[in-house]
């Protein structure tokens, strides 16, 4: 079928500047989920071409990536700054809306109806324990299954205001023991293989120039 590759061109222009921008206001409100996007977005990335998925859904995955955490723009400053990993009610339920929070800002933003589905479903489990839908296994979309192991390793392996960051091998440690029950399994083998052979993504080179 005859296309002006200008048209895409623009279209894919005007979604990174859309992306861009979205990512950086997060930024505002707290860096680390800023640099957190941009690793898991890259990671979900490796990991869905590993798969040998399409390039579509491989875009669609990276963008999901990047902007799984979104709905934590409205987060109170106590839970961008607490240092306890013990939480009241009223704060675990204010992050588990996040998910849902962040499909409601992203519908009507002209994103592919998969991307919502991703950032929606990015913290279920596979043993139907996560949320908001406890779904299970297979229920749960690939991408969002994806994001989910990329969201994990990377929440391991960077400090976080609770807790210090795991080395390689306790982080690999770490995601074998959430197989099965957490992830999914043979997501979690290619990823470890994928880490093994290409490497980790240092916490600043994921940043824009801008923030360095
Ligand atoms: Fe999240």
């Amino acid at each position: 079928m005859f296309s002006l590759p200008h048209v895409h061109l623009s279209r894919e222009l005007e979604e990174e500047g859309k992306l861009l921008a979205i990512s950086q206001a997060l930024g505002m409100r707290d860096k680390y989920t800023e640099g957190h996007g941009r690793r898991v977005s890259l990671y979900a990335e490796r990991l869905a071409r590993r798969l040998g998925l399409s390039e579509k859904d491989i875009e669609n995955i990276r963008i999901g990536g990047m902007l799984h955490d979104i709905g934590k723009i409205g987060f109170s400053n106590r839970i961008f700054s607490n240092e306890e990993a013990a939480l009241s009610k009223e704060m675990h339920d204010e992050i588990h809306s996040h998910p849902l929070i962040g499909r409601m800002i992203l519908s009507g933003m002209n994103f592919h109806e998969s991307v919502l589905d991703y950032v929606c479903y990015h913290h279920e489990r596979v043993d139907g324990k996560g949320y908001p839908s406890g779904l299970c296994n297979e229920e749960i979309p690939l991408g969002a299954r994806i994001i989910s192991v990329a969201d994990c390793f990377d929440a391991m392996t960077t400090d976080r205001p609770y807790q210090g960051r795991k080395n390689l091998p306790e982080a690999f440690v770490a995601l074998n023991r959430m197989s099965g029950k957490v992830l999914f399994p043979r997501l979690v083998s290619a990823f470890i293989e994928e880490i093994r052979e290409n490497g980790v993504i240092s916490e600043t080179s994921a940043l824009p120039d801008t923030t360095r």
